[in-house]
């Protein structure tokens, strides 16, 4: 089967940058930046694994562009997500340094995109950003929207910046060294954009996971465009999150206090698929939502074996985690949730119903219960 490169572009407020999704190795990044950036100076920021696996090979395309290349590596894992290794980026970077024209190129998954990402939108108030996701779940939804962040303490992402890329370079190819419980928790981010905007997506994974968790990444190529699209559509209408980019966020509430609670013993992408089980109990139970929603997204987690069992996650821990995340205005707290498949919204829920839910969990087996059953419940 021949795999064709997709390339997409994303608008936003100041411009637009192509993401391209290749299933090629990384020796096309090299004359796409030169392209698109001219011949410059370049911050090439990974982490200690992929720098085992594909440092060597950016480097080479880049250097044989005619950049000039730094190579800033970071200690992988959430754990280092954090002010820190910002700080230790700027500092390199000064040392090295860099002036207002650098590039900074992130190598990686999610976490070197976040970080590097907020680097480049503070380096002299804000350089050239490249994004080279190589992780499934970085490749379908961080690199693509300009969100860049790092963590506090037990709070995610509570430092951050808007600053998009000038280019998104998604190599499948690089997706063969990822180990495969990383793979599988990217189709987790995947079932979620399929719920958001592309619901038959729901079947083909349910039907092809295995296949495509087993054969070789290149031809997760049209679901990763797939994805990209659906992130694209929403982010070009609401580039800075003010109403319906927050769709996005579906699985996020539950995810991330599950990530911080658990103390990222699950994944982000495994946090996100308990997450969107549990918006959608969440939802029936207020009878915002009807079963076969859940139904049909655990049934897709199930066949990427992803966790979708969210009952031991209600709780105050979990409660305190969403509360600490999330600001309660007038009684109330935003919640996303998917009234249908392909019907995503935000919807305020009463904080004293959320509190009920947390000392008695919604039992979705009764999805008859509406939502006033549920305040009336002791
Ligand atoms: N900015 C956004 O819009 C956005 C959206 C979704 C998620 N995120 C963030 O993304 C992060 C999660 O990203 P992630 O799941 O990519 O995690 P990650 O960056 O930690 O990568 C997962 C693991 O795989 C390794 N790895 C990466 N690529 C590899 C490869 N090709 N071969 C072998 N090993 C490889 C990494 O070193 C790491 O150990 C979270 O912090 C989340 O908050 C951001
Ligand atoms: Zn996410």
């Amino acid at each position: 089967m021949t795999v064709l490169t997709h390339r997409l572009t994303v608008r936003h407020a100041a411009g637009s940058y192509p993401v391209v999704v290749t299933p090629d190795d990384l020796a096309g990044l090299g004359p796409l930046t030169r392209e698109l950036l001219g011949v410059r100076r370049i911050a090439l920021v990974t982490d200690e694994n992929v720098a085992r696996f594909h440092l060597e090979a950016a480097e080479h395309a880049l250097r044989g562009a005619g950049h000039s290349v730094e190579v800033l590596v970071l200690p992988p894992g959430e754990a280092n997500k954090t002010p820190a290794s910002l700080e230790h980026l700027w500092l390199s970077m000064a040392s090295l340094g860099f002036d207002r024209g650098a590039v900074v190129c992130a190598l990686g998954g999610g976490i070197v995109g976040d970080v590097a990402g907020l680097c480049a939108a503070t380096w002299h108030r804000g350089v050239d950003l490249v994004q080279v996701p190589t992780t499934l779940l970085a490749q379908v939804a961080s690199s693509v929207g300009g969100k860049t962040a790092v963590n506090l303490g037990g709070t995610k992402n509570v430092i951050g910046a808007f600053h998009p890329p000038r280019l998104v370079y998604a190599s499948l190819a690089t997706l063969t060294t990822l180990p495969v419980r990383e793979l599988r928790a990217g189709l987790g981010e995947v079932v979620k954009h399929a719920v958001i905007g592309r619901p038959e997506l729901l079947s083909q994974l349910e039907a092809e996971a295995e296949e495509l968790v087993g054969a070789r990444p290149q031809t997760l190529a049209p679901l990763v465009a797939a994805c990209i699209e659906v992130k694209r559509d929403i982010v070009e209408r609401d580039e800075r999150e003010a109403g319906p980019r927050q769709v996005l966020n579906f699985g996020h509430t539950f995810g991330h206090a599950i990530e911080t609670v658990t103390n990222h013993a699950l994944l982000h992408g495994e946090a996100v698929a308990v997450g969107m089980v549990a918006a959608c109990r969440l939802a029936e139970a207020l009878g915002l939502s009807t079963p076969h929603v859940r139904t049909a997204i655990v049934s897709a987690l199930r066949a990427c074996e992803l966790p979708h069992d969210d009952r031991a996650y209600w709780t105050q821990a979990v409660l305190n985690a969403i509360l600490r995340d999330k600001k309660v205005r007038g009684g109330q707290v935003q919640f996303v949730i998917a009234a249908d498949l392909g019907h995503v919204a935000t919807t305020p829920i009463d904080l004293d119903v959320l509190h009920r839910f947390f000392v008695k969990p919604p039992a979705s087996t009764e999805p008859e219960s509406t939502y006033d059953a549920v305040r009336s419940d002791p």
